[in-house]
């Protein structure tokens, strides 16, 4: 029948792979490595410490990062307070762009008043703080390109899209090329952008995070909804430290850092209650003191449960079976349950000897109030050392722990727990 097809148009292939084109009509010429300015070297403070850190030193110029994280983890709130902040401290006249594809101008007005209401408002703040509800991709570049803002937030991925690239927003498709778009206009103006992407530990490897090759920076916002800790952690830095980490606490105002993070992962309540163990862990180059808890108890199920909040389930398993074999305790017949205080993700595997204490303490319910353990377990039911040993002493004494145990005070799993059977300990 007639009239019946429609006219298709076939957009033009901007290029083969679905990325915007190059535009830029520079020619490239070879130079000497002496003629290179380093302007990438200039970077732009969050007015953060904590985030500085992460960075290392502030956001690189022309630099593309990627805040990921949990939906509802704080995001947008903390990029909200760096917008704020550098608004605040910009000279001249190029502003501060926070592009939301999430909520409207208003809902982030009422936010941004209750986080000011927490800071020193300035005419700065509000003369070159600018907002925009966004979602399509090309404009939004379009409007940086023309606005050359002093920081630009893009809040999120996963709500730009665009008719050059195929799907819905937030398919893979739609995210590369925002993100191939927004790295073009930030390196093309030396603008720094952040993008914020929303991610499930789950999904770490899927979605946004198919990007992080594309940007310089990829940043992880942890931590449970329930508590009010939370750390930023890099990824990947291009441009200065990985595994660095920030930590700070969410409160009614937005986010505060938290300036002698030592101690935040410990609880006054159940510090020495049996099944409470301290392990000095190390995250980046700073030393933390965190609390694992333990409990044990006999059971008649076949196969016992073993359940690992915090730390990893498999890792669990193995030190059940050299805490059997080589520390002589009925764990067999017993359910496990390990958690770790504080919303903290402990991968570091000088908590090994801290989770089998826990357990220990557990079953034989007797308080190890004044030790900090940090040490690898092996196979053998060995301690073996771990690195950073000294950062991890002194944050121990610092906070007035004297009873350490570590590679260096005891030999084997065995040793430790006759020392602290009959009280005697070799540390002293
Ligand atoms: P949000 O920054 O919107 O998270 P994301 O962008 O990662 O999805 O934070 C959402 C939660 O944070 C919300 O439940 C309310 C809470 N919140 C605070 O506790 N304090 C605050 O100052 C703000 C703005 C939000
Ligand atoms: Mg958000």
């Amino acid at each position: 029948m007639w009239n019946t097809f429609k006219e298709i148009k076939l957009s033009a292939p901007s290029s083969t792979s679905g990325m915007p084109r190059f535009t830029s009509q520079e020619k490239a010429v070879p130079r000497k490595l002496h003629e290179i300015t380093s302007e990438t070297s200039s970077r732009i403070s969050t007015h953060f410490v904590e985030m500085d850190g992460v960075y290392g030193g502030g956001i690189v110029k022309g630099s593309v990062s990627l805040i990921a994280g949990d939906p509802g983890i704080g995001k947008s709130t903390l990029l909200l307070q760096v917008g704020l902040h550098i608004a605040a401290h910009t000279q001249g006249d190029a502003p501060v762009l926070y592009v939301s594809g999430e909520e409207s101008e208003q809902q982030v007005k009422l936010r941004a008043e209750r986080i000011v209401g927490n800071m020193r408002s300035t005419q700065n703040m509000s003369n070159n703080f600018l907002l925009v509800a966004m979602t399509n991709t090309d404009e939004i570049a379009e409007l940086i390109t023309t606005l050359r803002p002093a920081f630009v937030i893009i809040d999120s991925i996963q709500t730009v899209s665009s008719e050059n690239a195929g799907g819905l927003s937030g398919a893979v498709a739609q995210v590369r090329y925002a993100t191939a778009a927004f790295v073009q206009v930030a390196k093309t103006h030396g603008i720094p952008v952040v993008i914020v992407g929303h991610v499930t530990k789950e999904g770490m490897v899927a979605g946004p995070m198919t990007l992080s090759h594309m940007v310089d920076t990829v940043l992880f916002l942890e931590g449970e909804k329930e508590t009010s800790m939370r750390i930023l952690r890099s990824l990947k830095n291009r441009f200065g430290p990985v595994d660095e980490v920030g930590i700070f606490m969410m409160a009614g105002e937005g986010m505060t850092e938290v300036g002698n993070p030592e101690h935040i992962f410990l609880s006054k309540q159940t510090a020495g209650a049996p099944g409470s163990a301290l392990v000095a862990t190390l995250e980046g180059t700073r030393s933390f003191l965190v609390e694992v808890q333990a409990l044990a108890v006999y059971t008649k199920l076949p196969f016992p449960r073993r359940v690992a909040s915090g730390t990893d389930a498999k890792r669990l398993e193995l030190l059940l079976a050299v805490l059997q074999k080589h520390g002589k305790l009925p764990v067999e017949s017993m359910d496990v349950f390990v958690n770790v205080a504080g919303g903290l993700k402990l991968t570091d595997r000088a908590a090994d000897i801290a989770i089998c204490l826990a357990i220990y303490s557990s079953i034989k319910n007797i308080s190890l109030h004044d030790t900090i353990a940090m040490a690898e377990v092996g196979l053998l039911g060995e301690l073996r050392s771990v690195s950073g040993i000294e950062k991890r002493e002194k944050a121990a004494k610092k906070l007035g722990y004297k009873k350490i145990i570590s590679a260096k005070t005891h030999k084997s799993l065995w040793d430790v727990i006759q020392s602290i059977g009959t009280g005697k300990d070799k540390n002293g």
